[in-house]
Parts: C-alpha cells; structure tokens; sequence
C-alpha cells in the first residue's frame, strides 16, 4: 500500500496512478519514497510484466515537482534533490521490464521529465508538455535537459527549456516525444493494448531491447558490442528456441522468460 500512489495489476500489467489530484499530482518527497518502492515490487514481482504510469483525474498527469517543497533548500540540499529524483528515473528507464507513460493531461517539468524517463509515452488529447522551470529561475533536475534533447533534437528542446513554453499533444506527436495521441477515456486501453502485444514475446529479448536502446545514450558502454553479447545471449535462453521451433511448426509461441 502506498500513500501517495494507487496500484493495481490486471493481465500482468501494473498499473501506477499518482494520485495527488488537488495538487495536479505534483511530485514531493512522499511520491519519490512511494514510486521507488513501487518500482522496487516491479522488479521483483514475477506477476508483472510491464507498466503503466498515469496520473489521477482528467487535468494533470503530473504538474511538476512539489514547488511548495523547494522554498528552504540550499545549494547542496538542491543537488541532493535532484539526485535522488534522477535516480528513481534512471530506475524506471533502465527497468528490465517495459514501463510506459499514459500522460492524462499537464506533463509540466518533472511530471514531462518522468515520462521521459518511461520507455515510450502515450498521450491524451488535452495532455501539454514542458520544461517551465525556468519561469521559476531554475533548469531541470530530473534529467529532463538530457532526455529532451535525446527525445525531440537540441533545437526543439532548448527553445521549450529556454521559453518555459508548453506544447499540446498532436505537436508532441509530431516532435516525436508521444507516439500516439488518443482520446482520454481511450488513453488506458490504448496503453493495455500495446503492452499486452509486447508481453507476448520473449521478456528476456524484451528486456534486451531495453538495454541495448539505453546504450546509445551512455557513452560508457559501446551499443554495437552490447548488441552482439545479447545476441548471443538470446541464443542461449529456452525461449529463442521455443520461438524458432514454434516459428517452423507454425504454432504460436509460448515463452517462459528463460
Ligand atoms: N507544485 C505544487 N503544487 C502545484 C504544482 C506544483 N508543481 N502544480 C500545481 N499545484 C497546485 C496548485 O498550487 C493548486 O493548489 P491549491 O488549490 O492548493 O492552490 C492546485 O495544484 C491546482 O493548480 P492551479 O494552479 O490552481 O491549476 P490551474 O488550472 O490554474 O493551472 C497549471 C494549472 C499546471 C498551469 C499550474 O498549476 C502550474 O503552472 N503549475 C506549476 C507548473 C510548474 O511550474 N512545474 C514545474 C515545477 S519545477
């Protein structure tokens, strides 16, 4: 059980609600302690096979870090702030198992940088996103000056981390930060639909495909290199020879994760 967070699993997808809706689910220290925890049982939990991330009600998937909280930090308490909520985000973007976000509305600084984070978005019609931080005298700390560049292009982002401006859906859909743009009572079914697809396959392929993804954004690993020893380390597992073999009969494949 979680303070800050609802969660429910239905044909092992998790699915995580941040639900501060009176505060546009805004992210203060509670959420973090929440989400880490939550992300901690995703690992874990052998029920679920991929995530969903939205946020409660029909305005905001999340308005940004808790500004209230920001008053009384000083330089180094800001530093520690902003590593602790990079962490988490790292955990979601290095998770072995797919995490996506279902942005229902305002993703405004740390609420755009944690969908950011998820491996792909999924945006309702009234969703907007950016990075306002600057109106506030700030820049990102959750990672968001990195990932939107990574996502839209140096030009597009820093005119968005620059202006404070926020984009709507179908720009983000057409910058390429969203990959789809639906309708909000959809938005969910939408999400389901996609990740039930990708649970089908192989997890531990699936898992490989996360990893090998992220290497091209870390400059200590050499992504080419990466891809030959998951490769390899596909023809190792059960479950690439259940595929091959179901491939040749022409059977559907049931996969194991091993
Ligand atoms: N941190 C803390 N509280 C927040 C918040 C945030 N990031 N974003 C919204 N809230 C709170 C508001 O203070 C308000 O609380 P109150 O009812 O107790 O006064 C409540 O959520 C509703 O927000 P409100 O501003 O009244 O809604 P709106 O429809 O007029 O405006 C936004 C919506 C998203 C445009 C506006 O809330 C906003 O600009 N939020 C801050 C966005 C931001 O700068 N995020 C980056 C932070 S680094």
């Amino acid at each position: 059980m979680h303070q800050t967070l609802l969660t429910s699993i239905e044909n092992n997808v998790l699915t995580i609600t941040l639900n501060r809706p009176e505060k546009l689910n805004a992210l203060n220290k509670n959420v973090f302690t929440d989400l880490d925890k939550a992300l901690d049982d995703v690992e874990k939990n052998p029920e679920i096979r991929s995530v969903i991330i939205t946020g409660a009600g029909s305005k905001a998937f999340v308005a940004g870090a808790d500004i209230s909280e920001f008053g009384e930090l000083n330089k180094e308490q800001a530093m520690a702030m902003a590593k602790r909520g990079q962490d988490i985000f790292f955990k979601i973007e290095r998770s072995n198992k797919p995490i996506i976000a279902a942005v229902n509305g305002f993703a405004l600084g740390g609420g755009c940088e944690l969908s950011m984070a998820c491996h792909f978005r999924i945006a309702s019609e009234n969703a907007k996103f950016g990075q306002p931080e600057v109106n506030l005298g700030l820049i990102p700390g959750y990672g968001g000056t990195q990932r939107l560049v990574q996502l839209i292009g140096k030009g597009r982002a820093l005119e968005l981390l620059m202006s404070g401006n926020m984009i709507d859906a179908t720009t983000a859909l057409q910058y390429g930060l969203v990959n789809y743009v639906v309708k909000q009572e959809e938005l969910l079914t939408k999400a389901r639909s996609i990740l039930e697809t990708i649970n089908s396959k192989a997890p531990l392929a699936v898992a490989a495909c996360i990893t090998t993804a992220n290497a091209v954004y870390d400059e200590t690993k050499n992504g080419f290199e990466l891809e030959i020893k998951e490769f390899g380390n596909c023809f190792a597992t059960e479950d690439m020879k259940e595929g091959v073999t179901a491939f040749l009969e022409k059977r559907k494949s049931i996969f194991k994760g091993r």
